[in-house]
Parts: structure tokens; C-alpha cells; sequence
């Protein structure tokens, strides 16, 4: 089949469940992957032909796409602060404001300043290990931890393959966060944290396909207890951040005060809730007392 003849039928195919433009970049993403055809593949050589083996492979993929499986979860892979990270249904798919975290996180250590030894970062949560690799290979030198409760997620963040890529691979460990925070790790200077924040009342407000298919024991909180993620997250870092440290935090936009105000009680000061890119609450900063 040529390729062009694939790109329209797999652009008819997906744009049943996406508009026509967003199924095209689908379909172009997919192919790119696949077939290591650029964009412009198609329109450069018209003649190129898709062998049926593939054809009929990208067929299937563009039917899984209609019926709402992320794409992301089809090709295997997410772009996280340019860098592809593997993904598999074990793990949220990194979300764009979890960049902005990263960003933050960085910039915040040029005021640190370098200790000596090095910087010692802590992420709870971490899923496919998004923040503990992008902090990682951000800030040559760093030594970052990592904990998930899950084996698949924790499978998932030890086989990215940055390895090589100039940093120290970071360290990932199974725990659980809301066991409370463990001596056997260390003390820290920064520690972040994209924990479950989704109450389960806001169901109803989520898109089908990341219900019936990202993990929910990555999203969900109960509705009677919306933070118990971040007193958790609060206690490790009260316990585990060095003097003057930083704990960063994604948060649920409706949550801005009360999830700053657990900061607040447990004596962190310069507590500020931070806004994403769309001016909505997002994160939650917090510096450790000298005291
Ligand atoms: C919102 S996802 C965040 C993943 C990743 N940090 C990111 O930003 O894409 C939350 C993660 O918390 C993990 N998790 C859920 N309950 C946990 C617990 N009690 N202890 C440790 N990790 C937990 C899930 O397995 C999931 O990987």
C-alpha cells in the first residue's frame, strides 16, 4: 500500500473519535514511530510503499486509537521535557505541567547553590520516573532516589534508557509513601512529588480514555480525604529534608490552600502555591526551617 493511500485511510479511521486534524498528527506521530517516515514522507517520495505486514500492523493501531487507547500507550512511548520515556499502562503518562515542575525544581537550585557531594533529590511517586530522569540528566551530578509502591511503574522507570546519556541513573526503590518516610534513604535537598490527587467525585469530569486506561491507582483519592498524599509527602520531608531544602508538590487545582496549608502546619515556611502556564493552581512549594 502506498503510504499516502495509509496516511488517508488511518486519518478516516481515527478521526471517528478526534477531529480530523488531531487524528492526522495521530496517524503521522504513529507512522514516524513505526516506520521512521518523517511528515513529509509521503509528499517527498509519492511513490513509497508500505509493506502489507506494516500496512496491516498500522491498521490495528489506528483502530485502537478510535476506540480511545492512547497513543502514547500504543507506540510504547511519551515525550516528556523533550526526551522520549517509556510508557506502559503501568504508568501515568507524563502530563506537560509536570515539565514545569522540572523547570521549577532547576531553577530553584542555581539560588541553592551546588553542596558539596553534590545535590540529593527524593521522588515519591515517581511512576515512569519522568521527574527523577529529567532531574537527573538536568543537573549533571545529582543523585536522585526514587519510590513507587508499584513493581510495574518501578519495572518501567529503571528500564528508561538514559543510562548512558552523561548522568547518574537514579536510584528506584519500592515503598509506600503513606507508610511514613524512611531513615534508610537519607537526607535530601530537594524532594518532589506528583502524587494521586483526582477525588473520585471528579470521575465525572475526566476524559473516557484516560478512565478506561491509565492506572488508577496512579490518579484516585478518596473524596473523604483528598490530601492524604501530601500529609504523607509533608512528613517525609519535614523527617528527610536538609535545613533550607525544597519540597516541590503537583496539587489538584481545586486544592491550592488546603494542600499549602499542610505545609503551613508542619512549620515550612516561604509556603507558596504556584500556578501553571493556564494561571491555575498547581503546585505547592515549601522550603525546609533551619530550626
Ligand atoms: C500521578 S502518578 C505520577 C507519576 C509520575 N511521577 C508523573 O508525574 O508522571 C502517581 C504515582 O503514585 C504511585 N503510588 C500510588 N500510591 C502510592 C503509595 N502509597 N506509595 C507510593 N507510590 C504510590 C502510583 O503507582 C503512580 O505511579
Amino acid at each position: 500500500m502506498l503510504l499516502r493511500q495509509l496516511i488517508s485511510e488511518g486519518t478516516a479511521t481515527v478521526s471517528q473519535a478526534f477531529p480530523e486534524r488531531e487524528a492526522r498528527e495521530m496517524v503521522l506521530l504513529y507512522l514516524g514511530y513505526a516506520l521512521g517516515t518523517s511528515r513529509h514522507t509521503h509528499i517527498i517520495e509519492p511513490s513509497y510503499e508500505v509493506s502489507d505486514v506494516h500496512a496491516s500492523d498500522a491498521m490495528k493501531a489506528f483502530a485502537r486509537m478510535a476506540a480511545g487507547e492512547p497513543i502514547q500507550y500504543i507506540i510504547g512511548m511519551a515525550y516528556f521535557y523533550g526526551r522520549e520515556f517509556l510508557v506502559t499502562p503501568d504508568v501515568l503518562i507524563p502530563r506537560p505541567e509536570t515539565e514545569l515542575l522540572c523547570r521549577e525544581v532547576i531553577d530553584w537550585t542555581d539560588s541553592y547553590g551546588l553542596p558539596s557531594g553534590g545535590l540529593r533529590i527524593a521522588d515519591l511517586c515517581t511512576g515512569s520516573g519522568c521527574i527523577a530522569w529529567t532531574l537527573a540528566l538536568e543537573l549533571p551530578g545529582t543523585e536522585v532516589l526514587a519510590v513507587d509502591i508499584s513493581d510495574g511503574a518501578l519495572d518501567v522507570a529503571a528500564g528508561q534508557s538514559f543510562g548512558k546519556d552523561g548522568c547518574k541513573s537514579p536510584s528506584f526503590f519500592k515503598a509506600d509513601v503513606l507508610a511514613g518516610p524512611q531513615d534508610r534513604f537519607g537526607t535530601f535537598d530537594v524532594m518532589v512529588s506528583n502524587p494521586p490527587y483526582v477525588m473520585e467525585s471528579e470521575k465525572a469530569m475526566m476524559r473516557k480514555n484516560v478512565l478506561e486506561h491509565e492506572p488508577e491507582l496512579a490518579l484516585f483519592v478518596p473524596d473523604n480525604d483528598p490530601l492524604i498524599f501530601y500529609r504523607a509527602v509533608a512528613d517525609w520531608a519535614k523527617k528527610l529534608l536538609k535545613p533550607g531544602g525544597l519540597c516541590f508538590v503537583e496539587i489538584n487545582e481545586s486544592l491550592g490552600e488546603e494542600t499549602a496549608d499542610v505545609f503551613r502546619d508542619r512549620g515550612f515556611k516561604d509556603v507558596q502555591v504556584v500556578k501553571d502556564l493556564s494561571e491555575r493552581d498547581r503546585f505547592v512549594r515549601a522550603i525546609q526551617d533551619f530550626s
